[in-house]
């Protein structure tokens, strides 16, 4: 079974061909990271009009690295939300297209549950497992039973997780965009230095919350002198440090409690999965590995490549629930919001 994948709901265009043995025959993104510097963050109309400039010729592209054509595909597979709108249209409007055209199976994704499943993809997890998914939209921990069966333990109460790195990385003038930048730039840092909150650490509830600690950034910039705070200077090497650490700290203790309440729920211990941009942070990944281990499971994580967003893990959902007898019809309609909860599985035996 192969599986024409694409992802459009935010600014990468990217076009993957999987098949059904877990390979990954090509797997294309296109950042618009040029196009979107000048603004400091992703500005949806430039990025739709990129994506609809862009889409057609990467897909050809991947078609041809594959040596394949559309005859030996067996369905496509593209995001139809959440995300922004207007690439969404550009990604469904495409993939219908060639569907309608090949008479093949429409797969509707949705973009949350191809990161859900990116890890069965590239390491054969079997259900259940705890998900922490840490992108730039959202932060949730969900028990993964099964396509199309998610049950969502947590949430943020204000920012998602990677805008809080996004936004801390602009503070600290370390440009667009902000995770890869701010982890590079914590590099050797002191994450000692500066004494930054740990929201929500020891509630009881899971949920998570980062706007203090976004907060608490902007207080310590403005307390130092302005040419302090030069890219590449000790003290935003030592900044940035502090606030890895003090995430790291914050979904470590999360976590570990979720890992608590994943073994009362199925009975078992379950491996802790990471997935979504923020998951490519090396510090986190080390931190949530070590989580993992005290609690006598072990931390599964895609490769960073797979852990932003990508067509490939696009793709896979499309195989899992074509596997399933599940496809979309070609008025399905794109979906702005779109809630992990809220997306279909097979019908109970
Ligand atoms: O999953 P993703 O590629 O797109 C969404 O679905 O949102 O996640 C993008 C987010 C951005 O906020 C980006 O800054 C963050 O992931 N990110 C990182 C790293 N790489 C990407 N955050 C921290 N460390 C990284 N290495
Ligand atoms: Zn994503």
């Amino acid at each position: 079974m192969v599986v024409l994948g694409i992802e459009t709901s935010c600014d990468d265009t990217a076009a993957a061909l999987v098949d059904g043995d877990r390979r990954i025959l090509a797997n294309l993104v296109l950042a618009q990271l040029a196009e979107h510097r000048p603004y400091g963050g992703v500005v949806p109309e430039i990025a739709a009009r990129s994506h609809l400039d862009h889409l057609d010729s990467l897909i050809a592209r991947a078609m041809a690295e594959t040596g394949l054509d559309f005859a030996d595909l067996d369905g496509i597979a593209a995001t139809a939300g959440p995300g922004l709108i207007g690439g969404v249209f550009v990604g469904v409007m495409t993939g219908k297209a060639i569907a309608a055209a090949r008479r093949l199976p429409f797969l509707a994704v949705n973009h949350l549950e191809g990161h859900a499943l990116s890890v069965r993809l590239t390491d054969d997890v079997a259900f259940p497992y705890l998900l922490l998914l840490v992108s730039g939209g959202h932060c949730q921990l969900l028990i993964v039973e099964g396509i199309g069966c998610y049950h969502r333990l947590a949430t943020t109460i204000d920012d998602a997780i990677g805008e809080c790195f996004d936004k801390a990385a602009k503070m600290m003038g370390l440009g667009y965009p902000g995770g890869p930048a701010l982890e590079a730039a914590a590099r050797g840092g002191d994450a000692g230095r500066f004494d930054l909150p740990r929201p929500m650490l020891g509630r009881e509830s899971l949920d998570f919350s980062f706007s203090g600690l976004k907060t608490a950034v902007r207080h310590r910039i403005a307390d130092l002198a302005p040419d302090r705070l030069t890219a590449g200077s000790p003290v935003v090497r030592d900044l940035a440090a502090s606030f890895q650490a003090a995430v790291a700290d914050v979904l470590a203790d999360r976590c570990t409690r979720a890992l608590a309440v994943f073994q009362a729920h199925c009975g078992r211990t379950g491996p802790l999965v990471v997935a979504g941009g923020v998951a490519a942070n090396q510090t986190l990944r080390a931190r949530l590995a070590a989580v993992a281990a005290e609690c006598g499971t072990v931390l599964v994580a895609p490769p960073p490549a797979l852990c932003t967003d990508n067509a490939a893990m696009i793709a896979w959902a499309g195989i899992e629930r074509l596997r399933l007898g599940l496809s979309d019809p070609l008025d399905f309609a794109p979906r702005p919001r779109w809630p992990l909860g809220e997306v279909r599985g097979p019908a109970p035996a």
